[in-house]
């Protein structure tokens, strides 16, 4: 559509006031929104939970009937991935780490899945949660050097009343997982109070990090870290600005969250 800006919201579906906040941010630059919903399997380990996904199609569309969207684009898996699909995205090195350790195939499918889908939308902008640091982190580097003219716009972590950062797996966590779940912020923000107070060994600060959320009942951390916010390196003495991340199991769910101290 010549002279008009497009903005694509790429999303799995499950929609909640997360994307909405995406959808809000796009509606503000452009002129022509579009979401894509799709639940996309490459960047699923088998052990995960691709087939439990919560798919809310309908309510989907409620919700975004109710914003200025004018396609929403949700393709059937045999549409993305045809007979004799078999090339992939390798992600950059900023993906190695953390999510890229725990989950070692995700990002691949993260990048394949996202430039297929900027390459069928052709938009000026795209835009994606700061709830998935490292995934924007991934996207952003692809962007450069894949010389995409999409540009990436980053959008702050929406949360709920009770500060848990939304998520559309946050509906598998029973009442008891939901208060274990808490513990994931409040290790990021007794973090960030340990950095305010001048701590600046990053080992001390990771270890109460992790303390906290082994100390609320975590099931499991994959990890609590202080890392750099370009390249996502974990640090060994804290400079400013720093990322604190955190991935954890509650139960069976696998949470993640952070928070920029600067
Ligand atoms: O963040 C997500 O919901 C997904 O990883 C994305 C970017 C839509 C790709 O499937």
């Amino acid at each position: 559509m010549a002279g008009v800006k497009v903005g694509v919201v790429p999303t799995m579906g499950a929609l909640h006031d997360g994307h909405i906040s995406l959808v809000a941010a796009a509606e503000k630059v452009c002129e022509c929104v579009v979401v894509t919903i799709f639940v996309n399997p490459t960047q699923f380990a088998p052990d995960e939970d691709l087939d439990k996904y919560p798919r809310t199609f309908q309510a989907d569309l409620d919700r975004l009937s109710e914003h200025q969207v004018e396609f929403v684009f949700a393709p059937q898996n045999q549409a993305m991935y045809p007979e004799g699909f078999s090339t992939m995205i390798r992600p950059p090195v900023v993906g190695q780490t953390l999510e890229g350790e725990s989950r070692p195939e995700h990002y691949e499918g993260v990048t394949t899945v996202v430039l297929k889908l900027l390459n069928i939308v052709l938009a000026e902008f795209a835009f994606f949660g700061q709830k998935h640091f490292q995934q924007a982190a991934v996207i952003k580097r692809m962007a450069v050097d894949l010389d995409l003219a999409t540009e990436m716009v980053v959008c702050p972590i929406v949360r709920e009343k009770d500060r848990l950062a939304m998520s559309s797996r946050n509906v598998y966590l029973s009442a008891t997982e939901r208060e274990i779940a808490l513990s994931l912020f409040r290790s990021l923000c007794k973090a960030e109070s340990m950095i305010r107070q001048g701590v600046r060994d990053a080992q001390q600060i990771m270890t109460a990090m992790r303390d906290e959320l082994l100390g609320s009942g975590v099931t499991q951390v994959d990890y609590a870290v202080v890392a750099k916010v370009e390249t996502l390196e974990v640090m060994d003495q804290v400079e400013l600005p720093a990322v604190l991340l955190v991935a954890a199991k509650v139960g069976q769910t696998r949470l993640i969250d952070n928070l920029i101290a600067e």
